[in-house]
Formats: structure tokens, sequence, C-alpha cells
């Protein structure tokens, strides 16, 4: 959705953050600047850096950027290659709050527009998970085009018969998701304790793609560059053929009837998904907020109780073309492992990942996240928190019995991240 939430228009009306274009089209006017100071808590602040660039980036590397900024932002329409299935008509339409490249509004009250249905076929921990490539894809588009829509009489893609498991996904932000891609293999597996020979409860376990190579994105680490999450979700997110995919999702597999998708593939030339791919892979990661004494002392508590078994504070990225993306440290609270977190939470499968296992969300963000979990069921962090089981059984207990002000010094902690 392009409207801003009220929260964002404060926010901007208020420090005067540099947001306001991607509201231009269809946005309220702000509401008149207030004349009685408010105070704003400092975990709500918008720093001006958010969704800028990483700092180091060379001037060839920033007018990529910016270029890819352009194509992150642009509304396709069927003439420009959108559909026949879609969810919705440009990146950030998605990834938008609270500035370009962050998550969905994620509120099911706005319509839920920025929350994902998908879904796969699972026959047991022996058998490969079915991703349902064959059907139409893990991706359920809510929408198709009005030539499709005429053809075949759908609104969105039906879920395919042979699925057996589907969840919800709200859309999370892409922050120094880039250094992430440039953490090196060795750092991610030396982590990874399948049998948990040290018997911590956790035992963390990568995810492979179907050709063996380490997952790292989505949800369930599914994909193993941002390269290829990139261009897959060009085509599952808005039916948008690229270099790197030009093969549309279906309906059940079938092809469409003819003149329901005019434009040849790929939809975008090599040079605008080079350009949208720089802008993910170059977004700065979010700048912590300030500690102050009770946060530095829930820093300390998110260590002893165990969170950090699975946040891992910082990874480290290694050799890499990009000298801003080489060796340097990233502050993501996440291993990027698969850990089981139990039935409740449980939902599909994807790629080795079984419906209760899930990537450790990263934290880094985590201020700006209005609903939280894959599918957005928990209100507030607290209730994430509880809501932890299987591997984090043992953390989430400890979390139960802190003392009150342990328990308010690690939550605002957590809201500087
Ligand atoms: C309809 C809303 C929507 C649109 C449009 C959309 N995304 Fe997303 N995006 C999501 C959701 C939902 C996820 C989480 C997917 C998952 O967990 O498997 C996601 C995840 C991602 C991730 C991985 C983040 C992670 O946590 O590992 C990247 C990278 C990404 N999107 C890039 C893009 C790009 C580039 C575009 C445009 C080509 C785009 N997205 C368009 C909803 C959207
Ligand atoms: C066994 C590994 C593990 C441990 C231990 C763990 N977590 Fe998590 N955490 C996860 C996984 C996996 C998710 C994603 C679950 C999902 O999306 O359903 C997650 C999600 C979260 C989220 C929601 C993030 C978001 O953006 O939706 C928060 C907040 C969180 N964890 C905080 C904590 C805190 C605080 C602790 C310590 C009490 C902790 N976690 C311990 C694995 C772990």
């Amino acid at each position: 959705m392009l409207h801003a939430n009220p929260r964002s228009l404060l926010l901007v009306s208020l420090i005067g953050v540099a947001a306001c274009d991607r509201n231009a089209p269809t946005a309220a006017p702000p509401p008149p600047p207030s004349t009685a100071p408010v105070p704003i808590p400092e975990f709500m602040v918008v720093p001006a850096s958010l969704g800028t660039a990483l700092r180091g980036l060379d001037a060839a590397q920033r007018a990529r950027f910016e270029a890819g900024r352009a194509v992150f932002a642009t509304v396709f329409t069927p003439a420009t290659g959108l559909g026949p299935l879609f969810n919705s008509v440009g990146c950030a339409n998605c990834h938008e709050e609270p500035v370009v490249g962050g998550s969905g509004s994620n509120d099911p009250k706005e319509g839920g527009e920025d929350i994902e249905i998908h879904a796969t076929a699972f026959h047991g921990a022996g058998a490969p998970c079915d991703d349902l490539a064959a059907v139409g894809g893990q991706v359920i588009q809510k929408q198709v085009t009005p030539a499709l829509s005429d053809a075949l009489g759908i609104t969105a893609e039906p879920i395919p018969a042979a699925a057996t498991d589907s969840g919800h996904r709200t859309t999370p932000d892409l922050f120094g998701f880039g250094l992430l891609d440039a953490v090196p293999d060795a750092e991610i597996l030396a982590r990874a304790d399948p049998l948990d020979r040290n018997g911590d409860g956790i035992s963390g376990r990568p995810n492979r793609t179907a050709d063996g190579r380490l997952g790292r994105f989505g949800r369930k680490a599914q994909a193993a560059t941002l390269r290829e999450f990139n261009a897959d979700a060009f085509v599952m997110e808005m039916g948008i053929t690229n270099p790197l995919n030009q093969t549309e999702q279906t309906v059940g597999g079938l092809p469409f009837p003819a003149g329901i998708d005019p434009l040849p593939e790929p939809e975008i030339s090599a040079a605008q998904f080079d350009a949208a791919d720089a802008f993910v892979r170059f977004l700065a990661p979010p700048p912590h907020a300030p500690l102050d004494f009770t946060s530095a002392l829930g820093s300390i508590t998110f260590r002893k109780i165990g969170c950090a078994s699975c946040h891992v504070p910082t990874l480290v990225t290694g050799a890499n073309p990009v000298p801003a993306l080489r060796f340097r440290f990233v502050s993501a609270y996440t291993d990027l492992l698969l850990h089981d977190m139990g039935p409740d939470l449980a939902d599909i499968c994807l790629g080795q990942a079984q419906p209760s296992e899930f990537r450790t969300e990263p934290l880094m963000g985590l201020r700006f996240a209005t609903v939280f979990l894959h599918d957005g069921r928990a209100a507030t962090v607290s209730q994430a928190i509880e809501l932890h089981a299987g591997e984090a059984v043992r953390a989430r207990n400890r979390f139960l019995r802190l003392k009150p002000f342990e328990r308010r010094a690690l939550l605002r902690f957590l809201r500087t991240l």
C-alpha cells in the first residue's frame, strides 16, 4: 500500500525526516505542525540514515543504488509486464515502512495487503518438501490481471489441491541484508549443532537448496543468495520476469490462454534488475538507538538467558569485491540457521526446513516493526518471546522468570535494535 500509516506521518511531521517522497501520490497531507513539543520515545525516532546506502560505496555503486531505488519503487501495470498473477504492483508497495526498503505495514486491519500466503506439501521428515513448483509455486498470488480474470474467471490463484499446509508471511524489512549475503558459509556452519552435542537444547541446522547450497534468505532460509531471492521476488510478487528468472508463475501449472501476457520475457532488462539488486544489497543496516543504563543492563540479560545462542549479536562478512561489504561486522542478531520452534508456530516445509523450523529472525530493525513472528501473530515483543517454544523453550522460560525490572531492561534493549 502506498499510504503512510499514522505513526510514520506523525514522525515525518514532528521530526522532519526525509521520507515524504514515497508517499507523494496518495498520502493525505501531514497534520499541521504541533506547537507544544511532544516527547517521542527514542526508539520511535526514524533516523535520517534509514533507507540510505552503506558508507564507503564508490560513485558508480551509489549511482546504481539510486537507480535501483527507482526500479524498486516502480509501479508496474499489465502494459509494463505486471502479472498475469501478482501480489502487488511494486517492491516498494510492500517494503515501504518507515521508508522504502523497509517492512510492510503488515496490519491485518489495513487489509493485510502486505501479508502473503505460502503453501507447500509436506510428506514426512524423510521425504523431500514439495514446493509445488509444478502447480504454481509456493507463493500463492492474491491478485490477477483483468485479462486473466476475464479468461479464467478467477480473482486470485487458488491454493493447489496438492498443498498439505499453508501459512501467512508478513513483509520484513531489508536493511543490511547485503551484509548478510556477504557472510561466508563457514561462519554460519560453525554454529550449526544439529545433534546438540553441547547439550544446550539448541540444535541449529542449515537449510540447503535443491542443489545443496547453504540457504539464508526468507523466513525458512530457503534461498541461497540475495540475487536469486530478488530475481524470484520480481516474478512471484509482481509477475515481472527478468534475465535470472524468465518463467511466469502459473495457475495449476497450466499454460496461460494466448494473449494474456503479451510482453516477451524478460519483462525487465539486466540493467534494471542489476540496479534493483544493488539497491537491496547496498541498503545500510539500521543504526542502533543509543544505549542507556537500563538498556545496557538488558543487553547483558539478553545474553545471560540464552537469547544470543540463536540471535547471535554479530556476524562478520568475508572477502568481497565490494569494499563496503568486505570484512564488516553486522549486528543482525541472527545465526541464519533453522531452529525447531515447536508445533504451535509450525506451518509449511521449504527446502530442508520442516514445518516447525524457522530461520532465527534477524532482530536488527526490530524497533521499526509493528507486528512480530513470521505471520505477525504477536502484537508485542513480549508476546513474540512468550510464543517461542521447541529449541527456544529454555530461553523463553528464563524470560518468564525474570524480575520485572530485568524484563523491562531486556525489552528496552530490544527496542534499541
Ligand atoms: C506483496 C508484498 C511483497 C512485494 C511486492 C515484495 N516483497 Fe519482498 N518479501 C515479502 C515477504 C512476505 C517476504 C518474506 C518471504 C519469506 O519469508 O519467505 C519478503 C522477503 C524479501 C526478502 C528476504 C528477506 C529475508 O528476511 O530474508 C528480500 C531480499 C525481498 N523480499 C526483496 C524484494 C524485492 C527485490 C521485491 C521487488 C522485486 C520484493 N521483495 C517485493 C513481501 C513482498
Ligand atoms: C532456539 C533459537 C532461539 C532462541 C533461543 C531465541 N529465539 Fe527469538 N526467534 C527465533 C526464531 C527462529 C524466530 C522466528 C520465529 C517466527 O518467525 O515464527 C525468532 C523470533 C524472535 C522475535 C520476533 C522477531 C520479528 O521481527 O518478528 C523476537 C522479538 C525474538 N525472537 C526475541 C528473542 C529473545 C528476547 C530471546 C531470549 C529470551 C529469543 N528470541 C530466543 C529463534 C530463537
